[in-house]
């Protein structure tokens, strides 16, 4: 699903997602609310799961990236569709756990997992550590040899692949803080010193290109570099890697001007240059993972927020002030991202105005779009933004100690709460006054 086609509109001109309006969803949890259609995010799982099946194989596993939108009930539905987990923190990982999240399916990844963290990997029994590093392979050699566990890792490769250049270049990306180079020969000296730890498993390559990527041929490109180390490993060290990981990354629709192709395309590709590589080099075919984030969970979720201060400022601007802002969603102060932007409760109003979406944080910078167009905004209107149900939530923040929004997923007309709304007792919950603090 690449377009929000799971959105309506009801007799009422109200936008209704998955079976439930949502003016009537507004007044029943307040707002900000965040709103996931658990249909949408079946379906965009199912997707790729039967692409993996349909071009690759019984060979494949897709994983869900878990940083896009990570909560029990969305551990859960990943589990229920059957495909793997990406973790990259303790915190998403006891996440998983307290979700009953099968462990041999949940790969850890980050750039800099500390102590605690490895432990807990090993003592959960996750099924693979993707190490970052030398000093982090160094690390949990000796963590692993104390606990007496064996593991299986994969290793964090810089490909040299940027996609995220207009014409993408397939060099010089050697300046990044995650993983190994292989023009330098880092990648090939971690590989190496694998093999003098018994407790340490090689057995997977990884790479992630980057992130809202639109074109099929940076991951193209990127399977041939990663087959050709496989190949140069087997050669040359004796290492037969069974796995390659090639992340996530693909690109969905904010608004009009993004044109992503359907997501089973891309595995559509990356596996046939997968087997095309595989018979022209010789070498056996690995064992494929992909790590789709927001390509899953984005384009099924909405926050709604209540319009609040309309400003216009003649000659000037017109602000639109809604109830959320950066602490809910921070991607607009970040990346200067776009969205679409509806009157969810006025869904005939034609959009014939020019207005910027502001938050209620005190920063100036807290927008949530500039310039955009959209229906003429009044005090009291409920506004939908659409496809944040990636990097949203994740990303929420008590700046100004706001409290974050509920989350609400949402079937065939039911709603049920997945994550409650922070309370103001919330917000100091952790809070301490020492007993010696005095003037
Ligand atoms: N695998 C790895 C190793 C990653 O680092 C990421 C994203 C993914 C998979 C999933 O990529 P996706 O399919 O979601 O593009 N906060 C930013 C996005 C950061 C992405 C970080 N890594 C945003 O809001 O746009």
């Amino acid at each position: 699903m690449t377009e929000n086609t799971h959105l309506q509109t009801n007799s009422d001109n109200h936008l209704v997602i998955g079976g439930c309006d949502t003016t009537m969803l507004a007044a029943e949890y307040g707002t900000p609310l965040y709103v996931m259609d658990e249909q949408a995010i079946r379906e965009n799982i199912r997707m790729y799961r039967n692409a993996m099946s349909r071009y690759y194989g019984n060979e494949g596993l897709v994983l869900y990236a878990s940083k896009a939108f990570c909560t029990m009930a969305m551990c859960r539905i990943a589990h229920q569709e059957g495909i793997g987990l990406d973790v990259v923190s303790g915190g998403e990982l006891h996440t998983a756990l307290q979700a009953g999240f099968p462990m041999d399916r949940v790969y850890f990844h980050g750039n800099n997992k500390t102590p605690g963290e490895l432990i807990l990997a090993l003592e959960s029994g996750i099924g693979r550590i993707v190490v970052d590093n030398l000093q982090e392979l160094a690390q949990l050699d000796k963590l692993a040899s104390e606990m007496s566990k064996t593991i299986n890792i994969s290793v964090r490769v810089k490909p040299g692949v940027d996609a995220h250049t207009h014409d993408f270049i397939q060099t010089g990306r050697i300046d990044s803080k995650f993983g190994v180079a292989l023009e330098n020969g880092e990648a090939f000296a971690f590989a190496a010193k694998t093999l003098e730890m018994p407790n340490i498993t090689l057995t997977g390559l990884h790479c992630h290109i980057g992130s809202q990527i639109f074109d099929l041929e940076p991951f193209d490109v990127t399977a041939g570099v990663m087959l050709g180390f496989m190949a140069e490993l087997k050669e040359k060290l004796g290492i037969s890697i069974r796995e390659l990981n090639l992340g996530g990354g693909f690109g969905i629709k904010y608004t009009e001007d993004d044109d992503p192709v359907e997501y089973d395309r891309y595995i559509e590709s990356i596996s046939k240059t997968v087997n095309r590589i595989c018979t022209e080099k010789g070498i056996e075919r690995p064992f494929m993972l992909m790590e789709p984030g927001r390509s899953i969970v984005a384009p099924a979720g909405i926050t709604l927020y209540r319009v609040g201060t309309v400003k216009d400022i003649r000659d000037v601007r017109k602000y639109v002030a809604i109830d959320g802002g950066m602490f809910d969603n921070p991607r607009y102060a970040l990346y200067e991202s776009k969205y679409t932007f509806l009157l969810a409760n006025r869904m005939n109003a034609p959009k014939t105005d020019l207005v910027t979406v502001a938050g209620k944080c005190c920063e100036s910078g807290d927008l949530l779009g500039k310039d955009v167009t959209m229906a003429d905004a009044k005090p009291g209107d409920l506004m939908a933004v659409l496809a944040t149900g990636a990097y949203n939530y994740s990303m929420s923040m008590n700046y100004n100690r706001n409290a974050r929004p509920a989350v609400v997923l949402v079937r065939d007309g039911k709603h049920r709460v997945i994550v409650q709304r922070e309370t103001y007792q919330d917000l100091v919950r952790n809070d301490l006054i020492p007993d010696d603090l005095v003037p």
